[in-house]
């Protein structure tokens, strides 16, 4: 089995974020084979064109993390039925320069959880619709939509239920030979 190391975007700014708590959770199921490394978006400043002739350091920092890693995880909120904008502006400078779009060829996946019902469906949605854009194969199923109740992760990251744990671990199987099944077809350039 391939060893692909996959970089996960947590698109929550917050200190107590359970988002961040399933992308822990999601780090200490993952089996041999898949590496997960956090790619930090928290210290972006506010994208705008006018930085792409000379992108700031920690743009440029954000750009060569998503390089060096096979595929991208996105764990993300729903923020009023949509992605959090943190998350947007992170994509958005990894988008640009024009011709520098980091996520073009690079395989992703998106997962969530929320205390709603519909564990981050609609966010998802539109976040599918952008990575579309971007021009990143997307893993289409598992889809991953975690209804979060209080102590179903701890913190240090134990899911403390057992078909949740077993979810997730089939989760990240699937994401392992989607990510291998597209860069057997197409490998990564340079
Ligand atoms: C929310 N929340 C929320 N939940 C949801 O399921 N759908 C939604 O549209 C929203 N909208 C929303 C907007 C804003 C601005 C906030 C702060 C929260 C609730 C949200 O799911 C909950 O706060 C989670 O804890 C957010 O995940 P993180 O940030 O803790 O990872």
């Amino acid at each position: 089995m391939k060893t692909f190391k996959v970089g996960y975007i947590v698109g929550s700014l917050a200190k107590g974020s359970i988002n961040r708590l399933l992308a822990k959770a999601l780090a200490r199921l993952a089996a041999p084979g898949m590496e997960l490394v956090e790619i930090p978006i928290g210290d972006l400043p506010l994208y705008s064109y006018d930085y792409d002739a000379d992108y700031p350091q920690v743009a440029r920092d954000f750009k060569q993390a998503i390089a060096d890693v096979d595929a991208v995880l996105f764990v993300t909120p729903e923020y009023n039925r949509s992605i959090p904008g943190a998350l947007k502006n992170a994509i958005d400078w990894a988008s640009r320069p024009w011709g520098k779009n980091s996520f073009a060829r690079k395989p992703s996946g998106v997962i969530g959880t929320s205390p709603g019902a519909i564990g981050t469906a609609v966010a998802q949605q539109q976040l599918r619709g952008v990575l579309c854009f971007c021009n990143s194969p997307l893993m289409n199923t598992l889809e991953a939509y975690i209804h979060f109740k209080p102590g179903l992760i701890t913190e240090d990251g134990d899911v403390t239920d057992a078909s949740t744990a077993d979810f997730l671990r089939n989760y990240l199987k699937e994401l392992h030979v989607f990510i291998e099944r597209v860069l057997t077809v197409l490998p990564r350039e340079g």
